[in-house]
């Protein structure tokens, strides 16, 4: 009797175990989709709050980008969408980011797994200095520990060149430091190096600020053709960039130092500077203000 217990026991458990794995199985391939819903959120640096009560859709395939005076909590809220905030001692979030229904901020799901899946370009370009440019783009497959052979690594090298643009002008100097290049050269490669691990999402926090403009003009054309791939979040200080490459446009606004930033708001691109809903937005892209 007490044997046939313990089996039903057994039974029950093993059939937990299968599916929590279940769920972890599918979380993961959820993932794999790219549309973003930020709900509630608010975003803190130690009792500070920096931006309140953000709720928005992020369309998949497409890019939107965050315009908005300086201070207005731009870049602290893109770092919420991948996770990036929390790296900042005190930093804290309240509410909800998901990726196709998957809370990010959930207790099972691995910071460095949101990462992978969204990932990130600085304002500088920032590629690992001591690294050769082959070895840069394949940085983050080595810290994700994924086994690939010579050849596939060969194989997505040239692939990440050919689709940021670069192919062409390392294609001889693949064992050279990334610092050989130059600064338009050493942001397409960290871009070629953020989609090496086949994200689903990218985040770039004004990627073409420290670039000349002929450098800026060949970012804003790559950013425009790997849309059909990756949904896209961007966040620049430039209106005429924002209205040559989004899709989407938020406008993010601070009403006074101190006060927590906050969507004000959010339509597409061409709404947002033809016909705004909300006077703030009109006054800030008119340049009455910021
Ligand atoms: N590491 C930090 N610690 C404390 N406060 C911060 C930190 N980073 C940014 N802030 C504050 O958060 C607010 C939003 O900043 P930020 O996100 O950098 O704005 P933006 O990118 O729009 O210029 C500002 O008041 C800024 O001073
Ligand atoms: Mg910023």
């Amino acid at each position: 009797m007490a044997e046939k217990e313990s089996k039903k026991e057994l039974k029950k458990k093993l059939k937990k175990k299968e599916d929590k794995k279940a769920a972890k199985r599918e979380k993961k391939s959820l993932m794999k989709l790219q549309r973003m819903i930020v709900t509630n959120l608010d975003v803190y640096y130690g009792d500070f709050l920096a931006v309140q009560d953000v709720n928005m859709e992020i369309r998949p395939k497409a890019v939107t980008a965050i315009i908005g005076p300086s201070g207005c909590g731009k870049s602290t809220f893109l770092r919420t969408l991948n996770r990036m905030h929390e790296i900042t001692p005190s930093a804290s979030v309240q509410g909800s980011v998901q990726l196709e229904g998957v809370d990010l901020y959930s207790d099972d799901v691995d910071p460095v797994e949101v990462r992978r899946h969204i990932g990130y370009v600085f304002q500088r370009p920032n590629p690992f200095p001591h690294l050769s440019i082959q070895e840069n783009i394949l940085a983050g497959i080595r810290l994700n520990k994924q086994k690939l052979s010579k050849e596939e690594e060969n194989e997505l090298v040239i692939s990440c060149l050919k689709n940021v643009n670069l192919y062409k002008e390392v294609k001889d100097k693949l064992n050279q430091p990334a610092t050989s290049l130059s600064g338009g050269q050493q942001q397409r490669l960290c871009i070629a190096r953020a989609i090496a691990v086949k994200p689903n999402v990218l985040l770039m926090d004004e990627p073409c600020s420290a670039l000349d403009p002929i450098s800026t003009r060949s970012i804003e054309d790559l950013i425009v053709s790997l849309k059909s791939q990756f949904t896209i979040v961007i966040v620049t200080h430039n209106m005429q960039q924002a209205q040559r490459i989004s899709d989407w446009c938020a406008f993010f606004n601070v009403t006074a130092t101190g006060e927590p930033g906050r969507l004000v708001e959010l339509d597409k691109t061409d709404t947002i500077f033809n016909s705004p809903n909300k006077k703030a937005t009109s006054d800030y892209i008119n340049g009455r203000f910021g």
